[in-house]
């Protein structure tokens, strides 16, 4: 894992955008994880801006995002299908067919899970996968005690997401309690990772899940595992990383990092 501190949380969602630029210029047909959320709404403009002005393709690149509320149609304004179509999806050369989510009308909500799973699957796995971090500590939608070989399914969501969440709402007691996401276990199959947590509220649950033992009272902690993780985050965000000066000294001296300072 390598954590990398920018300044502002524009700048880490910068360089979070420009590594999956990268990704997508390398290998045209990549499949990309994608997250929502408020710190993901830095991200897409960028990559907006670099299609519009960059020539970035999207044009065979295949998208899975990692949850959807159940009970809410692709239409409603707070569904996440409705978030990705808004953000990203209607400004880039995207095909729609390639872009999935979670079904959250799916009658057989277990057979949606596994059928999603599947066409992940059929696809070679994601090459990259977006996530940012709730404060209960959990990636997609897995709340804690979520099991770390968790897979593809329905979750009841936390008091605390909850109370994160509902805001959105027009009517806070709207937001569905229930969600599908992808589990831990399938998060944890991509072939990289890129975690993006920004502002101080995330600081506390940031350093557990980077420095903390790996717990699925933590969900995100799970990252701790995965080979090609880079965690971005922005200067408030890291505030309680004990190892924040040794981060920063790789991100100032090792090659790789030369063409981002
Ligand atoms: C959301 C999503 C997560 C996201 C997290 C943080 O509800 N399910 O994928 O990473 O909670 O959201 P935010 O960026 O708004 O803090």
């Amino acid at each position: 894992m390598e954590v990398i501190i920018r300044p502002t949380k524009f700048d880490a969602a910068m360089l979070a955008a420009r590594l999956l630029a990268e990704k997508i210029r390398k290998k045209p047909a990549s499949v990309i994880g994608l997250a929502t959320g408020r710190t993901m709404e830095c991200v897409y403009p960028k990559l907006v801006d670099f299609h519009r002005n960059e020539g970035l393709d999207f044009s065979l690149v295949r998208t899975f995002n990692l949850d959807e509320y159940i009970g809410l149609p692709p239409e409603d304004k707070n569904s996440y299908r409705h978030y990705m179509n808004h953000h990203l999806f209607d400004h880039v050369n995207i095909d729609l067919r390639n872009t999935f989510l979670p079904d959250g009308m799916a009658e057989d909500v277990e057979l949606a899970c596994a059928q999603y799973e599947e066409k992940i699957r059929e696809v070679g796995g994601i090459d990259v996968q977006l996530l940012g971090i709730g404060r209960s500590g959990h990636i997609g939608f897995n709340e804690s005690l979520s099991a770390l070989k968790s897979r593809t399914r329905a979750k009841a969501l936390t008091p605390i997401t909850i109370e994160e969440n509902s805001t959105l709402f027009d009517k806070p007691e709207d937001m569905p309690r229930r969600a599908i996401t992808m589990g831990v276990g399938t998060i944890l199959e991509a072939k990289s990772i890129i975690l993006l947590v920004t502002g101080d509220t995330k600081a506390d649950i940031l350093a557990k899940a980077v420095e903390g033992p790996i717990t699925s009272m933590v969900s995100a902690s799970a990252i701790q595992l995965h080979e090609h993780c880079h965690v971005i985050c922005s200067a408030d965000a890291a505030e309680q990383l004990e190892g924040a000066d040794y981060y920063n000294w790789i991100f100032e001296n090792e090659p790789e990092w030369e063409s981002y300072r």
